[in-house]
């Protein structure tokens, strides 16, 4: 294998890593499947955890290297991504903007209480739920005298998603390759920062299985755009890392848009029996709108025989748990 030399890029330490890597055996015997292993990112340690809190450490470190007094970023009402970008803020010692979709809720739940417990003011966007508008909160900040540092959606900028280059050479210390093959990684995709460091980590760490993301988006559009934006991501990530050549040309982005339902944010049956099952056969708990549908999806692909018994699958856990309790009328 090519020996890959990345450029450490300063980081603001936020995650409890390496995080676990669990077997699921009892998931694995009910569903008659491949062996599935599951990668615990929901247990990242800063604020109820999750896939950001890794590309946050690069994000916040750079955005303390500029002089930011803010981070303002944008999301869903119930972004998992808000809620670790107020957390970061807050153990940064740093304000927090966040614009989210949608209008105040007479009672904050999930998320987006959280958001509220750790500091974070709120500025509602009604359907603008992916920074449409963060441009125009930026400058009313600076007119406010501060400093802010934009975040982009999901966090998935190619620095954000270093923390998932980062993230394959944790898994290949925790599972070597070679002796212990995974053919391949499931995972929700949504603004493709994670699904592209994936991509960049698996050139840099040797890492040949296929690299498959769940879309938990609706429409045509995303279809076509998300993997584009993936390999933009990906390719500017091996830039920073100091290998512009990491990701090469027609390199494959595997995403599977079956599993989108009525659209980002609607549980239907299939989340719901993930969600189910995760628990009862593993005390472990899904999100409703990204893990329960990325899992709802890997179940499903099991049931029509796309992975073999002798085949193994690595799920990565990517957190959001806290969106159960704001989705509890739909779930219970
Ligand atoms: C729990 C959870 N899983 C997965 C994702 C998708 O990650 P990405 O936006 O990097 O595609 C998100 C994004 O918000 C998330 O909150």
């Amino acid at each position: 294998m090519r020996q890959v030399i990345l450029r450490e890029l300063p980081r603001f330490p936020l995650a409890d890593i390496p995080t676990p890597l669990q077997r699921l055996e009892r998931l694995s015997a009910y569903l008659g499947g491949p062996g599935i292993l599951m990668k615990r990112d929901d247990m990242t340690g800063l604020a109820f955890g999750g896939n950001k809190t890794r590309k946050l450490e690069f994000i916040v470190a750079e955005a303390l290297a500029g002089g930011a007094d803010t981070l303002l970023t944008a999301g869903a009402a119930q972004s998992n991504h808000c809620r670790q970008t107020a957390a970061a803020a807050a153990k940064a010692g740093k304000r927090c903007d966040l614009v989210l979709g949608g209008a105040a809720p007479s009672m904050r739940q999930g998320n987006l209480l959280l958001d509220t417990l750790l500091g974070a003011r709120i500025h509602w966007a009604g359907s603008d739920r992916r920074g449409e508008t963060l441009d125009n909160v930026a400058s009313s900040l600076r007119k406010e005298g501060l400093n802010p540092c934009l975040i982009p959606y999901g966090g998935s900028s190619p620095l954000g998603a270093a923390g998932y280059v980062m993230a394959m050479a944790e898994i290949k210390a925790q599972l070597p390759f070679e002796e212990i093959p995974v053919d391949a990684m499931v995972f929700a995709s949504s603004s493709g920062g994670t699904h592209a460091g994936l991509i960049a980590g698996a050139q840099a760490f040797g890492y040949t299985g296929r690299i498959l993301g769940v879309c938990v988006e609706k429409g045509e559009q995303r279809e076509r755009a998300l993997p584009v934006e993936i390999i933009s991501i990906a390719r500017g990530t091996a830039r920073l890392l100091g290998a512009p050549d990491l990701v090469p040309e027609g390199v494959q982005v595997l995403l599977d848009h079956r599993y989108a339902g009525e659209g980002y944010g609607v549980i239907g049956p299939r989340e719901r029996e993930a969600i189910r099952l995760l628990a009862r056969l593993e005390g472990i708990f899904l999100d409703p709108v990204y893990t329960a549908r990325a899992m709802g999806g890997l179940i499903d692909m099991i049931a029509r025989g796309e992975f073999t018994k002798k085949e193994r699958v690595l799920f990565w856990h990517t957190g959001g748990t806290p969106a159960l309790f704001a989705y509890a009328g739909e779930i219970a």
